[in-house]
């Protein structure tokens, strides 16, 4: 939700600065824009729509300069429109900053601007922030005259952000200083990239890529003072503070299209390797069990684990409600699925014997992170399920469980949603061991588990099918997803992928439940999704798909292969292979996946950058 990228060094900062927009484009995507330094005044560039339109203004009208920063934008306070984007100047032009982020009290502090004669020309949250250290900065030139602009800069920056109520990455450059790069962090990400007399700034760390592997992460209420010569931490509380360097191991990570049109379908496509990635080194068959190597947690501690809550958001959230199934199938322990937004504000009587995993692609979403510091906060372990290393919520955990799946940029999560699953699997088979799953039982999962990546390759057979399913049905505007226990989770999933890319309404329902409301709105305009694999209640889907057909409404049927009776049901089946139940998510999710990506394509719709929606919500 809004990327931030800067730069200070030797090379041209506007080309660094673009490449690294055009890899943080998934934080937000509806304008962008850069200011470089030249000759002692600040140049700007700005323009709504993608990274791509800035990327022509840039050859039309260049920038210069080897200090810069830029923004992509996920417009929150105000409209998207030229003026709106990032960066942004204050007082006369003294100062220009790039924020992710939301001032919670701007208005109050826009107030006292006006009132001092500051005058606003956007209508964003961010300006207030640039006035006000413009403001702190003059006063403190007058206040201490005998200060270097960067002692007054400093102390300028450490005023204002006392000041701020909200989130906050900023990247900020001073007129005085050509050489010198501010950022600060309170609640949204912000990297530094440690280069060779060059030093670059992002919101993650996928614009350093082919730059540099060495990393410091802010941590919240950290300023850094960045110059080409070197770079230094101040903690609000503590000072100066040594900075932590870490070596990224996959900065090479592949990111890139390759042959595919679309980030979405080559992750679909992705996922019998993300989820081997999921499975790699963690299966013990020997002992019948999955082995996690940063769970931070001694087998005492887990075993004292009577009960867990799993918080998320979004897709996350789907993947943590077949985890509350999973967890209490094979680990006999009482789970419970909470949205992040609501557990941040609640206050649910949790034992000291509760564990809590926040699970998050990205590692940055705002609500699951203030759920987990609330839960932190309250002594619980907290563990993370995450699939970007180095992301604020992997470093806050208690310790957790990575994905490893790679990079997903498509704004619709997929190969995530089916690590996260795979994952969740492991942690029931790990913690159920230790205590009532038998020894074969254990053997099984795991000789089942070592088979989803060839399933999954089985299931993207359906590919053609999809297709032709897509084009009947892309033009309805409502559509019911409905599905039982293990599939429950998938139904909301497959009708929120559909929400997010095609713009089309999609319910998701427990299948029986639609008798009490959703069924009213079935007629034959409104296709219901069945979700019906074989398992142990697939009569009794069964009745609820005839219940649907008896009132007119069209039924597409996600079934097992050779399913003879669902094939004369159903107007349109796309076969599965067969899998246990517990394993059906990982394989019944896929072909929503690929409904919803075509249908989407068919109306039009940018499958990648759905409008007004954001990878990484860094705001509540
Ligand atoms: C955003 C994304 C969703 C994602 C959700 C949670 O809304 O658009 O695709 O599921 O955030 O993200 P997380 O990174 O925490 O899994």
């Amino acid at each position: 939700m809004c990327g931030i990228v800067g730069y200070v060094g030797h090379r041209d900062a506007p080309s660094f600065l673009l490449e690294g927009l055009h890899r943080l484009e998934y934080r937000g995507y509806d304008s962008a824009g850069m200011a470089t330094l030249e000759d002692g005044v600040f140049s700007l560039r700005k323009k709504t729509g993608r990274v791509l339109e800035l990327g022509g203004l840039l050859k039309t009208d260049p920038l210069k300069g080897t200090m810069g920063s830029g923004h992509t934008r996920w417009a929150t306070h105000g409209q998207v429109t030229d003026i709106n984007c990032h960066p942004h100047l204050g007082g006369d032009g003294e100062v220009v900053l790039a924020h992710n982020g939301v001032i919670e009290n701007y208005t109050k502090l826009k107030a006292k601007l006006v009132a001092l004669g500051y005058k606003f020309i956007t209508e964003t949250d961010t300006e207030v922030v640039a006035h006000l250290l413009a403001h702190h900065y003059r006063d403190q030139k007058k206040l201490t005259p005998e200060n270097g602009p960067k002692e007054n800069a400093t102390l300028a920056l450490e005023h204002t952000i006392l000041m701020l109520k909200g989130t906050y990455g900023l990247a900020i450059m001073f007129r005085d200083l050509p050489e010198t790069l501010f950022v600060a962090r309170q609640g949204s990400p912000l990297v530094i990239g440690v280069g060779d007399k060059e030093f670059f700034v992002a919101s993650d760390q996928t614009p350093f890529r082919g730059y540099t592997n060495d990393v410091v992460y802010l941590s919240d209420r950290e300023i850094a003072i960045i110059e080409p010569s070197g770079f230094e931490i101040i903690h609000r509380d503590t000072g100066v503070t040594a900075p932590s360097i870490t070596t990224l191991q996959n900065v090479s990570e592949d990111s890139d299209l390759g042959d595919y049109p679309h980030y979405m379908l080559k992750e679909i496509f992705e996922q019998p390797i993300s989820i081997e990635n999921a499975l790699r080194g963690r299966l013990d068959e020997d002992e019948a069990t999955a082995v996690f190597g940063g769970l931070n947690l001694t087998a005492q501690q887990l075993r004292r684990i009577d009960r867990i809550v799993l918080t998320a958001c979004g897709t996350s959230w789907h993947a943590a409600l077949v985890g509350e199934y999973l967890l209490e199938e094979f680990a006999r322990i009482p789970t419970e699925v909470e949205y992040a937004s609501e557990l941040r504000y609640r206050n649910p009587p949790m034992s000291d014997t509760t564990m809590v995993f926040a699970i998050t692609q990205s590692g940055e979403t705002a609500d699951t992170l203030a759920a987990m510091r609330e839960c932190k906060r309250k002594g619980h372990p907290t563990l993370a399920i995450c699939n970007t290393v180095g992301s604020t919520i992997a470093r806050e955990a208690d310790g957790g469980i990575y994905l490893h799946a790679g990079p997903e940029i498509g704004v619709a999560s997929t190969k995530a949603f089916t690590s996260q699953v795979t994952v969740l699997i492991e942690l029931a088979l790990f913690l159920g061991r230790m205590r009532h799953l038998s020894y074969p039982a254990g053997r099984r999962l795991i000789r089942q588990l070592k088979d989803m990546p060839n399933k999954v390759r089985q299931t993207l057979e359906c590919h053609d099918k999809v297709k032709q399913i897509a084009e009947k049905y892309a033009g309805f505007n409502n559509f019911l997803y409905l599905g039982r226990l293990y599939n429950f989770p998938v139904a909301l999933e497959g009708a929120l992928k559909l929400k997010e890319i095609s713009y089309v309404h999609a319910e998701g329902y427990p299948a029986a439940e639609m008798k009490h409301g959703p069924i009213a709105l079935v007629d034959e305009k409104t296709p219901s999704v069945f979700v019906v694999p074989q398992g142990g209640i697939y009569p009794k889907i069964i009745s609820n798909l005839e219940e649907i057909k008896a009132r007119g409404g069209p039924v597409i049927a996600i079934a097992c292969h050779g399913d003879e009776q669902i094939a004369k049901l159903a107007d349109d089946v796309i076969f599965v292979p067969e899998v246990e139940e517990y394993m059906q998510p990982i394989v019944t999710s896929v072909p929503l996946q690929l409904l919803s990506y075509h249908i989407a394509l068919l109306r039009g719709c940018n499958v990648d950058r759905p409008r007004n929606l954001a990878k990484s919500v860094t705001v509540e």
